[in-house]
């Protein structure tokens, strides 16, 4: 029987996770959150006092280190060397050092083996820079999700002060670009819309204005499997 796969790429805070995720539970699809596999390669590093900066050292380090995934009530957990550490790396400082970590071929060869078989057994939404473009290649359906800089750092000052974490959004915005140019400049799978991906800029819609339209797009694409 044919697997299904949605294929969400995109630069960092744009809502992607929230929408595969919902996405998944209504098509009782497996969501895959690729980010969470570099953020847990990134965590192993920091443990060890490796510098993500020394290709080398991560690349000799990349080899040891088993990241598997499963999931809990459908939620994915990303286990370190069999430690679930999905409470531990969410922060700023593994996302930035994930970002560097991705930009070395052995690691993301490492990942992308892990998600490619992820996608082989079942029905899947994956989100991340290079799901369309080389994970996926033949994804039934790609999305190139976006939003302006403003707009990714206003959500993410806004969940932080949800979480009772004050922080200044000119700092977040700076981030956030500084992310994006490292992800769509790095020589390896650079982040970048595949030429079969639809556009979907999510500055001036909500989360449930975006489901909906992923869930409609992907309807007609399938409606004659
Ligand atoms: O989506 P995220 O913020 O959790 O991802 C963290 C970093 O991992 C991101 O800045 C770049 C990298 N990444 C990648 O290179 N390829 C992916 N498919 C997913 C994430």
């Amino acid at each position: 029987m044919k697997n299904y796969n949605i294929a969400i790429d995109g630069p960092a805070g744009a809502g992607k996770s929230t929408i595969a995720k919902n996405i998944a539970k209504k098509l009782q699809y497996i969501y895959v959150d690729t980010g969470a596999m570099y953020r847990a390669m990134a965590l192993s590093m920091m443990r060890q006092g490796i510098s993500t900066e020394n290709e080398e050292a991560v690349s000799k380090a990349c080899s040891l280190i088993k990241i598997t995934i499963e999931y809990i009530d459908g939620l994915q957990q990303v286990k370190l060397n069999g430690e679930n550490v999905t409470a531990f790396i969410r922060d700023e400082e593994v996302g930035k050092n994930a970002s560097v970590v991705a930009r070395y071929n052995t690691v993301r060869k490492k990942m992308v083996e892990l998600q490619q078989s992820l996608a082989s057994s079942s029905n899947v939404i994956m989100d991340g820079r290079d799901i369309g473009t080389v994970v996926l290649p033949s994804a039934d359906l790609k999305i190139f999700l976006t939003a302006s800089s403003k707009t990714r750092a206003f959500r993410r000052w806004k969940e932080l002060e949800e979480k009772g974490i004050l922080s200044n959004i000119d700092d977040i915005e700076a981030d956030i670009i500084n992310r994006d140019r490292q992800d769509m400049n790095r020589e390896i799978s650079p982040l970048r819309q595949a030429e079969d991906a639809v556009l979907v800029d999510s500055s001036n819609l909500t989360i449930d204005e975006v489901i909906d339209k992923i869930i409609l797009l992907f309807k007609e694409k399938c409606k004659g499997d």
